[in-house]
Protein backbone atom coordinates (compact mmCIF):
# COMPACT_ATOMS: atom_id res chain seq x y z
CA UNK A 1 0.00 0.00 0.00
CA UNK A 2 1.36 3.34 -1.01
CA UNK A 3 2.78 6.01 1.77
CA UNK A 4 1.39 8.48 0.10
CA UNK A 5 -1.56 10.95 1.34
CA UNK A 6 -4.86 9.91 -0.66
CA UNK A 7 -6.18 13.34 -2.42
CA UNK A 8 -9.04 14.41 -4.33
CA UNK A 9 -9.73 17.01 -6.30
CA UNK A 10 -12.69 19.22 -6.36
CA UNK A 11 -13.23 21.13 -9.59
CA UNK A 12 -9.61 22.05 -11.49
CA UNK A 13 -10.93 19.92 -14.61
CA UNK A 14 -9.83 20.09 -18.50
CA UNK A 15 -11.14 23.42 -19.18
CA UNK A 16 -9.96 25.15 -16.19
CA UNK A 17 -7.02 27.30 -15.39
CA UNK A 18 -5.58 26.11 -12.44
CA UNK A 19 -6.27 22.36 -12.43
CA UNK A 20 -2.60 21.43 -13.62
CA UNK A 21 -0.71 23.14 -11.60
CA UNK A 22 -2.31 21.58 -8.66
CA UNK A 23 -1.95 17.89 -10.31
CA UNK A 24 1.73 18.78 -10.93
CA UNK A 25 2.27 20.54 -7.72
CA UNK A 26 0.89 17.62 -5.91
CA UNK A 27 2.80 14.96 -7.79
CA UNK A 28 6.57 16.63 -7.68
CA UNK A 29 7.96 15.79 -4.71
CA UNK A 30 5.94 12.28 -4.27
CA UNK A 31 3.83 13.10 -1.27
CA UNK A 32 0.76 12.63 -3.21
CA UNK A 33 -1.91 10.08 -4.96
CA UNK A 34 -4.69 11.61 -6.81
CA UNK A 35 -7.44 8.52 -5.98
CA UNK A 36 -10.37 10.83 -7.12
CA UNK A 37 -13.00 13.82 -7.08
CA UNK A 38 -15.34 16.32 -8.95
CA UNK A 39 -14.15 17.37 -11.44
CA UNK A 40 -16.95 19.34 -13.40
CA UNK A 41 -20.46 20.14 -12.58
CA UNK A 42 -21.14 18.58 -16.09
CA UNK A 43 -21.33 14.69 -15.48
CA UNK A 44 -19.56 13.35 -19.10
CA UNK A 45 -16.89 15.90 -19.10
CA UNK A 46 -16.20 14.95 -15.38
CA UNK A 47 -15.68 11.56 -16.45
CA UNK A 48 -14.01 12.02 -19.49
CA UNK A 49 -11.18 13.85 -17.69
CA UNK A 50 -11.13 11.46 -14.93
CA UNK A 51 -10.06 8.71 -17.83
CA UNK A 52 -7.87 11.27 -19.87
CA UNK A 53 -5.29 11.83 -16.30
CA UNK A 54 -6.15 8.03 -15.35
CA UNK A 55 -8.55 7.97 -12.34
CA UNK A 56 -10.60 5.03 -11.85
CA UNK A 57 -14.14 6.01 -12.64
CA UNK A 58 -15.28 3.98 -8.89
CA UNK A 59 -13.40 7.25 -8.21
CA UNK A 60 -15.08 10.11 -9.71
CA UNK A 61 -18.70 11.27 -8.04
CA UNK A 62 -21.56 13.73 -9.29
CA UNK A 63 -20.86 16.29 -6.65
CA UNK A 64 -19.28 16.65 -3.09
CA UNK A 65 -21.79 15.38 -0.67
CA UNK A 66 -21.91 12.34 -3.01
CA UNK A 67 -18.36 12.27 -2.49
CA UNK A 68 -17.67 12.36 0.79
CA UNK A 69 -20.55 10.33 2.04
CA UNK A 70 -19.02 7.21 -0.38
CA UNK A 71 -15.24 8.09 0.75
CA UNK A 72 -16.49 7.65 3.90
CA UNK A 73 -17.65 4.25 3.39
CA UNK A 74 -14.29 2.94 2.07
CA UNK A 75 -11.75 1.73 4.67
CA UNK A 76 -10.22 4.50 6.29
CA UNK A 77 -6.70 3.16 5.02
CA UNK A 78 -8.52 3.73 1.33
CA UNK A 79 -10.31 6.78 1.81
CA UNK A 80 -8.98 10.24 0.72
CA UNK A 81 -7.32 11.90 3.31
CA UNK A 82 -7.59 15.23 1.67
CA UNK A 83 -9.04 17.19 -0.43
CA UNK A 84 -8.44 20.60 -2.83
CA UNK A 85 -10.60 22.78 -3.42
CA UNK A 86 -10.42 23.94 -6.66
CA UNK A 87 -13.17 25.58 -8.07
CA UNK A 88 -14.95 28.99 -8.75
CA UNK A 89 -14.74 31.11 -5.12
CA UNK A 90 -18.56 30.84 -4.03
CA UNK A 91 -18.18 26.94 -3.90
CA UNK A 92 -15.11 26.98 -1.33
CA UNK A 93 -16.74 27.70 1.74
CA UNK A 94 -19.66 25.12 1.78
CA UNK A 95 -17.21 22.53 0.43
CA UNK A 96 -14.36 23.05 2.68
CA UNK A 97 -17.07 22.70 5.80
CA UNK A 98 -18.75 19.71 4.59
CA UNK A 99 -15.23 18.25 4.60
CA UNK A 100 -14.13 19.93 7.46
CA UNK A 101 -17.00 18.40 9.04
CA UNK A 102 -16.54 14.60 8.11
CA UNK A 103 -12.80 14.73 8.88
CA UNK A 104 -10.85 15.48 5.99
CA UNK A 105 -8.20 17.78 5.69
CA UNK A 106 -7.96 20.45 2.96
CA UNK A 107 -6.13 22.45 0.05
CA UNK A 108 -8.04 25.35 -0.80
CA UNK A 109 -7.67 27.74 -3.45
CA UNK A 110 -7.83 31.43 -2.80
CA UNK A 111 -9.89 33.90 -1.34
CA UNK A 112 -10.72 31.32 0.66
CA UNK A 113 -14.53 32.11 0.82
CA UNK A 114 -17.19 34.70 -0.42
CA UNK A 115 -17.18 36.64 3.03
CA UNK A 116 -15.39 37.25 6.13
CA UNK A 117 -18.00 35.29 8.23
CA UNK A 118 -17.85 32.32 6.31
CA UNK A 119 -13.92 32.47 6.45
CA UNK A 120 -14.50 33.31 10.36
CA UNK A 121 -16.38 29.74 10.25
CA UNK A 122 -14.13 27.76 8.51
CA UNK A 123 -11.26 28.64 10.76
CA UNK A 124 -12.95 27.55 14.31
CA UNK A 125 -14.06 23.94 12.30
CA UNK A 126 -10.28 24.19 11.48
CA UNK A 127 -9.65 24.71 15.04
CA UNK A 128 -12.23 22.25 16.51
CA UNK A 129 -11.24 19.23 14.17
CA UNK A 130 -7.09 19.70 14.96
CA UNK A 131 -7.30 19.37 10.86
CA UNK A 132 -4.96 20.48 8.10
CA UNK A 133 -6.02 23.33 6.01
CA UNK A 134 -3.94 24.84 3.61
CA UNK A 135 -4.96 28.03 1.17
CA UNK A 136 -2.85 28.07 -1.45
CA UNK A 137 -1.53 31.35 -2.31
CA UNK A 138 0.49 30.39 -4.74
CA UNK A 139 3.19 32.48 -4.54
CA UNK A 140 5.04 32.48 -1.35
CA UNK A 141 5.76 28.50 -2.52
CA UNK A 142 8.89 30.18 -5.01
CA UNK A 143 12.35 29.17 -3.69
CA UNK A 144 13.46 33.27 -4.24
CA UNK A 145 10.38 34.80 -1.81
CA UNK A 146 11.55 31.92 0.67
CA UNK A 147 14.68 32.92 0.34
CA UNK A 148 13.91 37.16 0.70
CA UNK A 149 11.43 35.81 3.86
CA UNK A 150 14.55 34.03 5.32
CA UNK A 151 17.21 37.80 4.32
CA UNK A 152 14.64 39.95 5.82
CA UNK A 153 14.04 38.01 8.77
CA UNK A 154 17.84 37.82 9.53
CA UNK A 155 17.86 41.36 9.27
CA UNK A 156 19.50 41.75 5.64
CA UNK A 157 17.60 45.01 4.61
CA UNK A 158 17.76 45.93 9.13
CA UNK A 159 14.39 47.54 9.90
CA UNK A 160 11.60 47.63 7.37
CA UNK A 161 10.36 50.67 6.33
CA UNK A 162 8.45 50.76 2.92
CA UNK A 163 6.54 47.87 1.21
CA UNK A 164 5.14 47.78 -1.93
CA UNK A 165 3.49 45.44 -4.22
CA UNK A 166 2.22 45.83 -7.73
CA UNK A 167 -0.43 43.21 -9.26
CA UNK A 168 -1.09 43.90 -12.89
CA UNK A 169 -2.72 41.81 -15.34
CA UNK A 170 -4.07 43.24 -18.28
CA UNK A 171 -7.26 40.19 -19.63
CA UNK A 172 -9.93 42.28 -18.36
CA UNK A 173 -9.43 44.77 -21.06
CA UNK A 174 -10.94 43.07 -23.65
CA UNK A 175 -14.31 42.20 -22.08
CA UNK A 176 -15.07 44.99 -19.46
CA UNK A 177 -16.20 47.38 -22.39
CA UNK A 178 -19.16 45.81 -22.59
CA UNK A 179 -22.18 44.74 -20.72
CA UNK A 180 -22.27 41.60 -23.02
CA UNK A 181 -18.50 40.29 -22.62
CA UNK A 182 -18.78 40.90 -18.93
CA UNK A 183 -20.68 38.04 -18.40
CA UNK A 184 -18.03 35.53 -20.40
CA UNK A 185 -16.38 35.46 -16.54
CA UNK A 186 -17.96 34.44 -13.31
CA UNK A 187 -14.91 36.46 -11.87
CA UNK A 188 -16.80 39.43 -12.40
CA UNK A 189 -20.20 37.68 -11.32
CA UNK A 190 -20.48 38.92 -7.39
CA UNK A 191 -22.65 35.56 -6.73
CA UNK A 192 -19.49 33.61 -7.71
CA UNK A 193 -16.66 35.60 -6.73
CA UNK A 194 -17.93 37.08 -4.01
CA UNK A 195 -17.63 41.16 -3.31
CA UNK A 196 -14.22 41.85 -5.20
CA UNK A 197 -13.13 41.13 -8.75
CA UNK A 198 -9.70 42.68 -8.89
CA UNK A 199 -8.91 42.64 -4.84
CA UNK A 200 -10.44 39.53 -4.26
CA UNK A 201 -8.52 37.56 -6.63
CA UNK A 202 -5.07 39.47 -7.15
CA UNK A 203 -5.10 42.25 -4.67
CA UNK A 204 -5.12 39.36 -1.94
CA UNK A 205 -2.31 37.73 -3.42
CA UNK A 206 -0.57 41.00 -2.76
CA UNK A 207 -1.88 41.53 0.73
CA UNK A 208 -0.79 38.00 1.60
CA UNK A 209 2.37 38.02 0.05
CA UNK A 210 3.60 41.67 2.25
CA UNK A 211 2.78 40.10 5.53
CA UNK A 212 4.50 36.72 4.41
CA UNK A 213 7.18 38.18 3.53
CA UNK A 214 7.55 40.87 6.55
CA UNK A 215 6.01 38.53 9.01
CA UNK A 216 4.62 42.35 9.95
CA UNK A 217 0.64 42.82 10.42
CA UNK A 218 -0.73 45.33 8.17
CA UNK A 219 -3.78 46.63 10.55
CA UNK A 220 -5.10 49.59 8.10
CA UNK A 221 -6.14 49.84 4.68
CA UNK A 222 -7.25 53.25 2.38
CA UNK A 223 -8.73 52.03 -0.91
CA UNK A 224 -9.71 53.49 -4.48
CA UNK A 225 -11.53 51.37 -6.70
CA UNK A 226 -12.05 51.73 -9.97
CA UNK A 227 -15.13 49.91 -11.88
CA UNK A 228 -15.07 51.92 -15.09
CA UNK A 229 -18.61 51.71 -15.14
CA UNK A 230 -21.67 52.36 -13.66
CA UNK A 231 -23.43 48.78 -14.50
CA UNK A 232 -20.19 46.69 -13.88
CA UNK A 233 -20.45 45.90 -9.73
CA UNK A 234 -17.21 44.85 -9.40
CA UNK A 235 -13.53 46.79 -9.35
CA UNK A 236 -11.11 45.42 -11.54
CA UNK A 237 -8.53 47.91 -10.83
CA UNK A 238 -7.27 49.66 -7.43
CA UNK A 239 -5.06 51.90 -5.47
CA UNK A 240 -4.83 51.51 -1.80
CA UNK A 241 -2.15 52.74 0.87
CA UNK A 242 -1.49 50.02 3.60
CA UNK A 243 -0.26 51.18 7.25
CA UNK A 244 1.27 47.72 9.64
CA UNK A 245 0.78 47.59 13.36
CA UNK A 246 4.37 49.01 13.68
CA UNK A 247 3.27 52.33 11.57
CA UNK A 248 5.24 50.90 8.59
CA UNK A 249 3.61 52.03 5.78
CA UNK A 250 2.98 51.01 2.35
CA UNK A 251 0.79 50.54 -0.50
CA UNK A 252 -1.02 47.61 -2.85
CA UNK A 253 -1.32 48.31 -6.29
CA UNK A 254 -3.62 45.82 -8.20
CA UNK A 255 -5.15 45.70 -11.85
CA UNK A 256 -6.48 43.72 -14.46
CA UNK A 257 -7.27 46.53 -17.35
CA UNK A 258 -3.43 47.33 -17.14
CA UNK A 259 -3.38 46.77 -20.59
CA UNK A 260 -0.92 44.35 -21.87
CA UNK A 261 0.29 42.95 -19.10
CA UNK A 262 0.44 39.42 -18.52
CA UNK A 263 0.92 38.75 -14.76
CA UNK A 264 2.92 41.29 -13.78
CA UNK A 265 3.24 40.21 -9.96
CA UNK A 266 6.52 42.61 -8.51
CA UNK A 267 7.17 43.18 -4.67
CA UNK A 268 9.79 45.77 -3.05
CA UNK A 269 10.78 45.64 0.51
CA UNK A 270 13.30 48.42 1.59
CA UNK A 271 14.81 48.54 5.00
CA UNK A 272 17.17 50.95 6.77
CA UNK A 273 19.95 49.37 5.52
CA UNK A 274 18.85 47.89 1.93
CA UNK A 275 16.20 46.87 -0.33
CA UNK A 276 14.72 43.42 -1.86
CA UNK A 277 12.94 43.26 -4.95
CA UNK A 278 11.56 40.53 -6.82
CA UNK A 279 9.37 40.24 -9.88
CA UNK A 280 7.13 36.51 -10.74
CA UNK A 281 7.69 37.03 -14.43
CA UNK A 282 11.19 36.49 -13.92
CA UNK A 283 11.03 34.23 -11.10
CA UNK A 284 14.73 33.32 -10.00
CA UNK A 285 16.16 36.24 -9.87
CA UNK A 286 15.76 38.57 -6.95
CA UNK A 287 17.41 42.38 -6.54
CA UNK A 288 19.86 43.16 -2.98
CA UNK A 289 20.10 46.67 -3.22
CA UNK A 290 22.36 48.19 -0.51
CA UNK A 291 23.67 51.68 0.22
CA UNK A 292 26.55 52.79 -1.90
CA UNK A 293 27.21 48.75 -2.93
CA UNK A 294 26.44 47.43 -6.54
CA UNK A 295 23.11 45.66 -7.10
CA UNK A 296 23.43 42.20 -5.86
CA UNK A 297 21.75 39.70 -8.41
CA UNK A 298 20.82 36.56 -6.24
CA UNK A 299 19.84 33.27 -8.53
CA UNK A 300 17.49 30.34 -7.75
CA UNK A 301 19.05 27.06 -8.50
CA UNK A 302 18.71 23.59 -9.34
CA UNK A 303 15.35 24.22 -10.95
CA UNK A 304 13.56 20.84 -11.47
CA UNK A 305 11.80 21.76 -14.87
CA UNK A 306 11.82 17.63 -15.89
CA UNK A 307 7.91 17.28 -15.01
CA UNK A 308 6.78 20.04 -17.19
CA UNK A 309 4.95 18.22 -20.14
CA UNK A 310 3.47 20.02 -22.95
CA UNK A 311 0.24 20.07 -21.62
CA UNK A 312 1.03 22.11 -18.68
CA UNK A 313 -0.48 25.14 -20.62
CA UNK A 314 -0.74 28.25 -18.19
CA UNK A 315 -1.87 31.91 -19.20
CA UNK A 316 0.84 33.84 -20.41
CA UNK A 317 2.86 35.68 -17.61
CA UNK A 318 3.22 31.62 -15.41
CA UNK A 319 6.86 31.14 -15.98
CA UNK A 320 7.64 27.47 -15.35
CA UNK A 321 9.02 27.24 -11.90
CA UNK A 322 5.31 28.81 -10.76
CA UNK A 323 5.11 24.60 -10.50
CA UNK A 324 7.86 24.54 -8.11
CA UNK A 325 5.84 27.33 -6.11
CA UNK A 326 2.80 25.39 -5.74
CA UNK A 327 4.75 22.14 -5.14
CA UNK A 328 6.08 23.63 -2.57
CA UNK A 329 3.33 24.46 -0.76
CA UNK A 330 1.91 21.07 -1.43
CA UNK A 331 5.14 19.82 0.12
CA UNK A 332 4.76 22.11 3.42
CA UNK A 333 0.70 20.95 3.78
CA UNK A 334 2.06 17.13 3.47
CA UNK A 335 4.39 17.51 6.44
CA UNK A 336 1.71 18.72 8.20
CA UNK A 337 -0.87 16.35 7.45
CA UNK A 338 1.74 14.02 7.87
CA UNK A 339 2.17 14.99 11.40
CA UNK A 340 5.74 15.36 10.82
CA UNK A 341 6.93 19.00 12.06
CA UNK A 342 7.34 22.46 9.79
CA UNK A 343 8.53 25.33 9.76
CA UNK A 344 4.71 27.85 9.58
CA UNK A 345 6.27 29.61 6.45
CA UNK A 346 5.82 26.39 4.91
CA UNK A 347 2.52 26.68 3.45
CA UNK A 348 -0.36 29.49 3.84
CA UNK A 349 -2.34 28.41 6.33
CA UNK A 350 -6.42 28.74 7.39
CA UNK A 351 -5.48 32.06 8.90
CA UNK A 352 -3.71 33.65 6.10
CA UNK A 353 -7.24 32.79 4.25
CA UNK A 354 -8.66 34.61 6.90
CA UNK A 355 -6.99 37.69 6.61
CA UNK A 356 -7.49 37.69 3.09
CA UNK A 357 -11.30 37.65 3.59
CA UNK A 358 -10.81 40.19 6.19
CA UNK A 359 -8.18 42.61 3.99
CA UNK A 360 -10.96 42.31 0.65
CA UNK A 361 -13.83 43.76 2.99
CA UNK A 362 -11.97 45.99 4.75
CA UNK A 363 -10.76 47.59 0.92
CA UNK A 364 -14.67 47.55 -0.80
CA UNK A 365 -15.40 49.24 2.91
CA UNK A 366 -12.57 51.80 2.52
CA UNK A 367 -13.37 52.39 -0.95
CA UNK A 368 -17.73 52.35 -0.73
CA UNK A 369 -17.61 54.88 2.47
CA UNK A 370 -15.80 57.74 0.69
CA UNK A 371 -12.24 56.49 0.24
CA UNK A 372 -11.40 56.35 4.54
CA UNK A 373 -8.92 54.40 6.66
CA UNK A 374 -10.62 51.15 7.79
CA UNK A 375 -8.86 48.83 10.43
CA UNK A 376 -8.43 45.00 9.51
CA UNK A 377 -9.52 43.20 13.35
CA UNK A 378 -6.93 40.99 13.73
CA UNK A 379 -7.89 38.12 16.12
N1 LIG B 1 -3.43 30.55 -6.57
C1 LIG B 1 -3.49 31.14 -7.74
O1 LIG B 1 -2.51 31.73 -8.17
C2 LIG B 1 -4.75 31.07 -8.55
C3 LIG B 1 -4.72 31.29 -9.93
C4 LIG B 1 -5.93 31.18 -10.63
C5 LIG B 1 -7.10 30.87 -9.97
N2 LIG B 1 -7.08 30.69 -8.63
C6 LIG B 1 -8.32 30.35 -7.88
O2 LIG B 1 -8.68 29.02 -8.24
C7 LIG B 1 -10.10 28.89 -8.27
C8 LIG B 1 -10.51 28.37 -9.65
O3 LIG B 1 -10.11 29.33 -10.61
P1 LIG B 1 -9.92 28.94 -12.15
O4 LIG B 1 -9.39 30.15 -12.80
O5 LIG B 1 -9.17 27.64 -12.27
O6 LIG B 1 -11.44 28.74 -12.55
P2 LIG B 1 -11.96 28.06 -13.88
O7 LIG B 1 -13.28 28.65 -14.17
O8 LIG B 1 -10.90 28.07 -14.93
O9 LIG B 1 -12.15 26.51 -13.44
C9 LIG B 1 -13.11 26.12 -12.48
C10 LIG B 1 -13.25 24.60 -12.50
O10 LIG B 1 -14.20 24.21 -11.50
C11 LIG B 1 -15.11 23.28 -12.11
N3 LIG B 1 -16.38 23.36 -11.37
C12 LIG B 1 -17.30 24.36 -11.39
N4 LIG B 1 -18.33 24.05 -10.58
C13 LIG B 1 -18.04 22.84 -10.04
C14 LIG B 1 -18.73 21.99 -9.13
N5 LIG B 1 -19.91 22.32 -8.61
N6 LIG B 1 -18.13 20.82 -8.78
C15 LIG B 1 -16.94 20.46 -9.31
N7 LIG B 1 -16.26 21.23 -10.20
C16 LIG B 1 -16.80 22.40 -10.55
C17 LIG B 1 -15.21 23.70 -13.56
O11 LIG B 1 -15.68 22.62 -14.37
C18 LIG B 1 -13.74 24.03 -13.84
O12 LIG B 1 -13.02 22.84 -14.13
C19 LIG B 1 -10.66 30.27 -7.95
O13 LIG B 1 -11.01 30.32 -6.59
C20 LIG B 1 -9.51 31.21 -8.23
O14 LIG B 1 -9.52 32.38 -7.44
C21 LIG B 1 -5.94 30.79 -7.92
Amino acid sequence: MSKKIRLGILGGGGNSLVGILHRIAAKMHDKYDIVGGVFSRDWDSNIEFANEIGISSRRVYADYEIMIKEELKLPQDQRMQAVSILTPNFLHYSMAKRLLENNFSVICEKPLTTTYEEAKELRSLVDKSGLIFAVTYTYTGYPMIRKMREMISQDAIGEVQKVDAQYYQGWINPIIHSSETRMDTWRLDPKKSGVSCCIGDIGTHAFDMLEYLTQLTIDKVLADLNYLYDDNKMDIDGSILIRCTNGVKGIIRASQIATGENNNFAVMIYGKKGGLKWEQENPRVLYFMQEGKEVQILKSENIDTDLLTEDAKLPPGHPDEIFDAMANIYKGAAKAINHQEYDPGEFPAIIDGVRGMNFIESVVESHKKGNVWITIDNK
